[in-house]
C-alpha cells in the first residue's frame, strides 16, 4: 500500500461544500439543507463524504495527496480491475462504437439478447430483462405489478424500493409495512388482506446488515397468500449462490443469487438484480416469466424511453459471464476468507456489528453518533476509507460506518483496517456486543 497520510491537515480542500450565494440560500434550498443537516454538514467538511478520488491503484485510492485503502467499494469480485474483462473491451467498442443510443424497443443490439440468454441459464429463470439500473426497474415495474392492489413493503427496504413503491402509490396502489426479517408479521397482514392483488417487496442480502433474509420463510407465505414476492438482490447476486457439496465457501456457488442460494423455485418469486456491484458494469435486470417480460417490453417506460447502457458496460457483462464461469468461485473464496479476518477482529474486540452471515458487508455502529466525523478522521488518516452511515441515512442508533470487502483488497489493505478498528474500540468509539442499542440512541 501507498504511504500512510500524516495528518489531516488540508482535508477540508478535498470536499465540496455547498458554496453560499451572496445575499444567502433560497429558503427552499434552507428547508431542505435542514432537515439533513448532520449529513449535509458531513459533507462540506469530511474528506470521506462527496470525496473526489484523484487516482486508483488496485483498491487503493488517491484523494488529494492521501493514499487510502478502498473499502467503500462495491464491486465485490474485482471485476473492474481483472485484465481479462479490461481487454475483452475494445473488440466491442470496434465492432459497436461507445453507445448504441436507441431505446431498446428502437433498436437492441443482440449483446442484450446475449446477455439475457446467459443471464436466464445462470439464474435458472424461466426468462430475464435487461434495463439500465436497479433504480429504473424499481420506478417502472413496481408499480405495473401492484397495479392498483396492495403492495407489502418491508419496513427496511432500500430507498430505491420505497421509491418504486410511491410512484403505484401514486397510481392507486395502497402500501403497508410489514417489520423488517419479520414473515410472521407480513402472514399476519396478508391473512387481514381482502384484496386480491398482492405484492410483497424486500431486499435481498441487505445492503447495511450484510445478512439474506429468509427467503424460504418469505416464500412461503407469499404462496400460501397468492402474493408475488418481489426480491432486489442488488448486493447477493455475484456474491452468493446454490449451495453444493463441492462449494469452495459458504457463499455458496456461480453466484447465482439469493433465491437459489436458499434452493428456493422461482415459483410467486421475481428477482431483481444488477451488474453495477459484482460485475462492475452499468446494467441490471428483473428474472420473470416470458409472459411478464413480453407486457414490460411494452409497458416499462425504460424499455421505451431511456437510453441504453453504453456498450462498454455490455462488453463487461458479458466477458463477466465468462470470467465468473471459470474463475468465480476461486474470487468468493477468496472474498469470503478476506471477510472472515474483518468479522474475526471485531469479535475478539468484542464489538457489535449486524453481519452474521459472513457476506461482504460490515456495518459497524458507533457508541455515539454524533462522533461519526471525528471516526471518520480517525479512519482516514489510517489510510482507510469506509462509507459513512450518517443520520439521517439510518437511524441515530445505527449510525456509524460500513466496511464492504472486495477479492481485490490486499492483506496489507486489511491490516491497515484492523489497526484502525483496534484504534478506534481502545478509544471506546465502537458499540460493544454487550451495549443497549436503545440506550445508545438516547444516550447520544
Ligand atoms: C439494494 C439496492 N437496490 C438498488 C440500488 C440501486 O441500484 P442502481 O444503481 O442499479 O439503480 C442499490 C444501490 O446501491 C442497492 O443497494
Amino acid at each position: 500500500m501507498k504511504a500512510q497520510p500524516a495528518l489531516p491537515e488540508g482535508l477540508r480542500s478535498t470536499s465540496r461544500a455547498t458554496p453560499v450565494p451572496a445575499g444567502g440560500r433560497r429558503p427552499w434550498v434552507e428547508h431542505w439543507l435542514e432537515t439533513c443537516r448532520d449529513l449535509s454538514e458531513l459533507k462540506a467538511s469530511h474528506p470521506m463524504m462527496d470525496a473526489v478520488i484523484d487516482e486508483i491503484d488496485g483498491r487503493t485510492i488517491r484523494i488529494g495527496e492521501h493514499w487510502l485503502a478502498d473499502f467503500a467499494s462495491c464491486n465485490y469480485l474485482g471485476f473492474d480491475l481483472d485484465r481479462e474483462i479490461i481487454e475483452a473491451v475494445p473488440a466491442y467498442l470496434d465492432a459497436w462504437g461507445t453507445h448504441p443510443s436507441w431505446s431498446r424497443l428502437l433498436g437492441s443490439p443482440v449483446l442484450y439478447e446475449q446477455i439475457e440468454e446467459r443471464l436466464t441459464s445462470l439464474l435458472g429463470t424461466e426468462d430475464s430483462l435487461v434495463l439500465p439500473t436497479i433504480t429504473h426497474i424499481h420506478m417502472s415495474v413496481i408499480p405495473l405489478l401492484a397495479a392498483s392492489g396492495t403492495i407489502f413493503l418491508d419496513a427496511r427496504a432500500h430507498k430505491t424500493i420505497y421509491d418504486g413503491c410511491q410512484v403505484a402509490r401514486s397510481r392507486g396502489a395502497a402500501v403497508k409495512r410489514f417489520r423488517f426479517e419479520d414473515p410472521d408479521h407480513l402472514d399476519e397482514l396478508l391473512r387481514a388482506e381482502r384484496d386480491p392483488t398482492r405484492l410483497i417487496c424486500m431486499d435481498g442480502v441487505n445492503s447495511m446488515t450484510g445478512n439474506a433474509p429468509d427467503v424460504r420463510a418469505f416464500a412461503a407465505v407469499a404462496r400460501e397468500h397468492g402474493a408475488l414476492l418481489y426480491i432486489d438482490d442488488a448486493h447477493g447476486f455475484g456474491v452468493v449462490g446454490e449451495r453444493d457439496s463441492d462449494e469452495t465457501c459458504m457463499y455458496g456457488m456461480r453466484g447465482n443469487s439469493v433465491v437459489r442460494h436458499f434452493d428456493e423455485s422461482y415459483d410467486h418469486i421475481v428477482l431483481v438484480g444488477g451488474f453495477s456491484k459484482s460485475y462492475s458494469s452499468l446494467l441490471a435486470f428483473i428474472a420473470c416469466p416470458t409472459d411478464v417480460k413480453d407486457l414490460l417490453k411494452v409497458a416499462a417506460p425504460p424499455y421505451l424511453y431511456s437510453g441504453p447502457s453504453p456498450v462498454a458496460s455490455l462488453a463487461t457483462v458479458l466477458a463477466g459471464f465468462d470470467v465468473n464461469e471459470r474463475r468465480g468461485d476461486e474470487l468468493r473464496r477468496v472474498l469470503c476468507a478476506r471477510t472472515a479476518r474483518v468479522l474475526e477482529c471485531l469479535d475478539g474486540l468484542g464489538v457489535y456489528t449486524p453481519n452474521t452471515s459472513g457476506f461482504p458487508i460490515v456495518e459497524v455502529p458507533l457508541r455515539d453518533y454524533r462522533r461519526i466525523g471525528e471516526v471518520g478522521h480517525v479512519l482516514f488518516e489510517h489510510g482507510v476509507y469506509v462509507t459513512l452511515a450518517a443520520y439521517p441515512l439510518v437511524p441515530k442508533h445505527e449510525v456509524g460506518f460500513r466496511v464492504q470487502l472486495t477479492a481485490a483488497n490486499t492483506d496489507a489493505e486489511i491490516d491497515a483496517l484492523i489497526v484502525a478498528l483496534e484504534h478506534l474500540a481502545e478509544r471506546g468509539e465502537l458499540r460493544l456486543r454487550d451495549d443497549d442499542p436503545a440506550w445508545m440512541g438516547e444516550a447520544a
